[in-house]
């Protein structure tokens, strides 16, 4: 990477920070091209994406059915808002159904929007098919969650970062520790009107943090028990990412609302989606929600065609034993190598907890060497990386990265 004043790095890093808002903190690398398991650098440096837009890009950069699906329908309709039907989205319709399991689907664009409509969801069935008295509906959420930016949804965040300064907050949330399933019992029995808990199955940006075996199966049964909807955020975790096609296949739990975004799309365009039966999905009427790009042809065509690469390229089963394989390489070397104090993870959507303070520059300094060497990744909270590349990779690949990643720490 070439950072010497007027390169093309340094230009278009300049211009993000004079006309850009300082929103986000990138590492130090300007990317123009990617294909499959790679990206490039504006300098034409080769790196391997271990990172994949957040695990959206779990079928690789640019996949060529998936481009050719937007391509092909950009060029017949792109945009019809939901005044009109279009041609494409029952079809979508119908195949998400299908390949999800549920009556129906609300879709929607980001992942934090859907975040939104399932919240609204949630909170209407209360009201109007359990008798919880308006505006007194409760949802249960976990601590160190992660869903998404909006003022509802960092209401219940207790990540400062995400919340000073931006309130007053919405009301109606309570917070369990996460992976705690007593502390989820006993709000559940002793907190009036509560309609949903809502929860990521594996908390990606809190550090890929994978509750124990159980809980998620545990935590559904007890909504059962007390009536609740369970509501699982698998905007990170979905869609192949952890082994399995949803994270909570894992444990054999269907949710009654399932939110789905990111890598719906493979990265392609901004897609997401709620899932319900229909005796949830029944009490949003016209009117009551909506997106003008919700549900949109170019939105229905890309997302079918990124859902079946996932199935025609055995996307969850690679990223089962190439996440094995990860786990047991790197759990090795920390072995021998006390820098590195934890590796945990679930299917390609892994990490590794630096052993330094939170507020150490120890992780950012990693991922620079790291880019160096060719690979790219970011902390996640202070001294936390990770590890997440395209699920297209091969196991040659992986190794590769496998060794990248060892040199570069023994830099340390
Ligand atoms: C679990 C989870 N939910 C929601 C979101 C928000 O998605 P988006 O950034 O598309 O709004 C994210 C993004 O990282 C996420 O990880």
């Amino acid at each position: 990477m070439i950072t010497t004043k007027n390169s093309a790095t340094a230009n278009a890093m300049a211009l993000e920070d004079k006309y850009g808002a300082h929103n986000y903190h990138p590492l130090p690398v300007v990317l123009e091209k990617g294909d499959g398991v790679f990206v490039w650098d504006v300098e034409g440096k080769k790196y391997y994406d271990f990172l994949s837009a957040y695990s959206a890009v779990n079928q690789g950069h640019c996949h060529p059915k998936i481009i050719n699906a937007l391509t092909e329908q950009a060029s017949t309709l792109t945009l019809t808002s939901r005044a009109f039907f279009n041609d494409k989205l029952g079809t979508y319709e119908e195949f998400m159904s299908n390949y999800f399991g549920f009556d129906k689907i609300l879709p929607m664009n980001t992942g934090a929007e859907a975040v939104e409509t399932a919240i609204k969801l949630c909170r209407k069935y209360a009201y109007e098919k359990k008798g919880v008295p308006e505006n007194e509906a409760k949802i249960v959420v976990c601590e160190n969650n992660f869903h998404g930016r909006t003022t509802t949804v960092i209401s219940f965040s207790n990540d400062e970062g995400a919340r000073k300064n931006f309130g007053p907050y919405t009301p109606g949330f309570t917070k369990v520790p996460y992976n705690d399933l007593e502390a989820l019992e006993n709000t559940l029995k002793t907190t009036k009107n509560i309609a949903g808990f809502l929860v990521e199955p594996i908390q990606g940006e809190a550090g890929v943090y994978v509750p124990d075996e159980g809980y998620i199966n545990k935590a559904k049964a007890l909504c059962e028990q007390y009536g609740v909807l369970f509501i699982a955020d698998e905007v990170q975790t979905g869609i192949a990412r952890t082994g399995q096609l949803l994270a909570v296949d894992h444990e054999n739990v269907k949710p009654d609302i399932l939110i789905l975004g990111k890598a719906l799309s493979g990265g392609v365009y901004p897609v997401s989606a709620v899932l319900a039966n229909n005796d949830i999905m029944e009490v949003i009427k016209p009117g009551q929600h909506g997106s003008t790009f919700g549900g949109n042809p170019l939105a229905a065509a890309v997302a079918t065609a990124a859902l079946e690469v996932i199935q025609e390229e055995n996307l969850a089963e690679n990223a089962e034993k190439l996440g094995q394989l990860f786990r047991k390489e790197l759990s090795a070397f920390a072995a021998t190598h006390p820098i590195i104090k934890l590796v945990r993870g679930k299917g390609l959507l892994n990490a590794i907890v630096i052993d330094d303070t939170e507020d150490s520059s120890t992780a950012w300094d990693i991922c620079i060497k790291l880019r160096d060497n060719g690979l790219l990744a970011k902390p996640t909270h202070g001294n936390i990386i990770r590890f997440a590349p395209p699920l297209v990779m091969t196991k040659d690949q992986l190794m590769d990265c496998v060794n990248i990643i060892k040199k570069t720490i023994q830099e340390f």
